[in-house]
């Protein structure tokens, strides 16, 4: 379904650690569309090395940093105008990471050194990223810069713990950076907010498999895949979205639309509510 939407556009991708990532796929698609770009991840996550995969299939050079680090960034953003031979056309922040979910504490007993690390990672470095490229001015105009997040932004999602602290600091920062970036650049900035995903992130928060079931159920689409996901990110990447941004545009087959589904209601609840005294 190739369309050369990206035709000569220059891009850098954060976040593609294995093949089921989100960015993994946007790399697959973007590269099916004509785009060059640099993939970046941190040098942890790079011991892994299946990022190098992606980056022979893609023609892609792979350029760790730590996307909290300013100095690692300056540095990345440096290689990569000079591997592309100029400023960048669109951005893909799909990082996220949080020690307190990772280590399964409840919200109600949260780990605050592991609560700065979550915003720091998650949310804080878009803004590190967009800073370090506004000072730098290596995003051209009309460039596009695209986050992902989840509705525990707006809604709470009870094991999701301090996730939804930084998707909702996230989709801020976005819209907060979107005027500046736009006034300077015409650069857009946007969020999209993604259905549960089976991905190493995904899968480590507790209930998953629940959050999944009942997501798809909800959903009149079922739920987005990654590949979907990237399809969207594409289109957002392309001419054909320059007027959006400061948006947090949700991808996620209806699902935040809805109230309750009659699939949900003959399928999954039998118990009357009867069940609300023993949990
Ligand atoms: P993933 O685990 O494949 O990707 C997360 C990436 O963040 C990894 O590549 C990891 O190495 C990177 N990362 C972590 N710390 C970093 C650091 N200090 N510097 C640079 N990179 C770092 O999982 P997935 O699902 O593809 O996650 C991508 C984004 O999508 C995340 O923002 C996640 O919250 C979001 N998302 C995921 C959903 C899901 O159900 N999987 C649903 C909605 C949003």
């Amino acid at each position: 379904m190739a369309n050369n939407l990206l035709k000569g556009k220059k891009g850098l991708i954060f976040g593609a650690l294995d093949e089921n990532s989100i960015a993994w796929k946007v790399a697959e698609k973007a590269k099916q569309e004509g785009a060059d770009f640099v993939l970046s991840n941190a040098p942890i996550a790079l011991r892994k090395g299946d990022i190098f995969k992606l980056a022979e299939k893609t023609g892609s050079e792979v350029i760790p940093a730590d996307i909290t680090q300013i100095d690692e960034l300056e540095m990345l953003f440096q290689e990569t105008m000079n591997l592309m031979k100029g400023g960048l056309d669109f951005i893909l922040h799909s990082v996220g990471m949080s020690p307190n979910v990772r280590k399964g504490y409840p919200y109600m007993e949260l780990d605050y050194n592991g609560l700065s690390k979550t915003l720091d990672v998650s949310a804080i470095s878009l803004h590190k990223v967009l800073q370090t490229a506004y000072k730098m001015d290596a995003i051209n105009e009309w460039g596009s810069v695209v986050a992902l997040s989840y509705i525990a932004a707006q809604r709470t999602f009870s094991s999701y713990g301090d996730m939804a602290e930084a998707k909702a600091m996230l989709e801020s920062i976005a819209r907060s950076f979107g005027y500046h970036y736009g006034r300077k650049r015409r650069v857009r900035i946007n969020t999209v907010s993604q259905s549960p995903t089976l991905t190493k992130a995904g899968t480590g928060v507790k209930g998953f498999d629940s959050f999944f079931s009942f997501a798809n159920c909800m959903s009149p689409l079922g739920n987005a895949s990654a590949a979907h996901c990237a399809d969207y990110c594409i289109s957002l990447f392309s001419d054909y979205t320059r007027m959006v941004t400061m948006q947090n545009l949700y991808h996620d087959g209806g699902y935040a639309s809805m109230g309750i589904s009659d699939h949900l209601i003959q399928n999954c609840f039998t118990c009357q509510g009867d069940c609300f005294e023993k949990l």
